[in-house]
């Protein structure tokens, strides 16, 4: 309660300092916020742009920043991964956004990424409304249940091999919302699924074209919790060995 008090603080006093200067060159997310009006011509509180604040801190940043990290080591600990999303991202342009967030292989890479150490290991829970049979086991009404993401994505009989990291799993195959649930599911499924991974997407294939990166020689990396979430343990074991300058990238194409 402490932490939360703090960080109204300093979120409103943000908030306030941008109603006294305002500056419509500005163009992060608070200052969209500020700007964005709803049907009614009406703008959002200081309320409400708290919580939006808030949502985006907590539920939107880690989880995605986590999800970039597994990527990223993966395709640096996976040679063959790394070629193929190459040739991949080779086919499109550089700044063509829209025909980066469709390759096939980006998004299987992105998938596998957040299948085989899922960001929420489990959904939020739910309480059943009446008594329900799921898979022959009788539950309850007001039965708390809390679905377990990483146990699902783990199942052999859907995922052969489950510790191996293999994006063809999801070239060969669709998986259907039973099966693959990263962003949990139902009408409470994840609301920023579309968007963290478009930022997924665009965030590697911008990494991957400007720098080349390697993985630092001995260092093992674990799966470790970080309050809710499943991310990568800490530590300095990815680094940069290359930057392209912008000539570079475009004589490469
Ligand atoms: C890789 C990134 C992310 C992962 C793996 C992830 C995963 C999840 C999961 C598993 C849930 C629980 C869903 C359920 O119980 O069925 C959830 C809920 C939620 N997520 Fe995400 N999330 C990600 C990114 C984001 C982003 C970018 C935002 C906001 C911009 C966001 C906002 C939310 C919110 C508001 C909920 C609660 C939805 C509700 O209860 O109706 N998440 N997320």
């Amino acid at each position: 309660m402490r932490l939360r008090a703090h960080i109204d603080e300093i979120i409103y006093a943000e908030i306030s300092d941008r109603r006294q200067h305002p500056d419509s060159s500005r163009v992060d997310i608070l200052s969209l916020l500020m700007a964005a009006k709803d049907e009614n011509g009406e703008l959002m509180s200081d309320v409400e742009l708290r919580d939006e604040l808030l949502t985006l801190l907590t539920a939107g940043h880690e989880t995605t920043a986590s999800a970039l990290t597994w990527a990223l080591y993966w395709i640096h600990y996976l040679p063959e991964v790394k070629r193929k999303l190459i040739d991949d991202l080779a086919s499109v342009g550089n700044l063509d956004f829209s025909a980066i967030s469709k390759l096939p292989y980006l998004n299987a890479v992105c998938q596998e990424t957040l299948r085989i150490y899922p960001i929420a290991m489990l959904t939020f829970f739910r309480i059943a409304n009446s008594s329900i049979n799921i898979l022959e086991q009788e539950f309850e009404q007001d039965t708390l249940l809390t679905p377990c993401i990483y146990l699902t994505h783990h199942r052999p009989d859907l995922y052969p091999e489950p510790n191996q990291f293999k994006p063809e799993r999801f070239l060969a195959r669709q998986f259907s919302p039973y099966e693959y649930i990263p962003f949990g599911g139902g009408n409470r499924r994840c609301i920023g699924l579309a968007f963290a991974l478009y930022e997924m997407k665009l965030v590697l294939a911008t990494v991957l074209s400007r720098y080349s990166l390697a993985l630092a020689g001995s260092s093992t990396v674990k799966p470790v919790r970080r309050g809710v979430t499943l991310a990568p343990s800490s530590g300095k074991w990815l680094v940069a060995t290359q930057r392209y300058t912008s000539r570079e990238l475009v004589n490469s194409r």
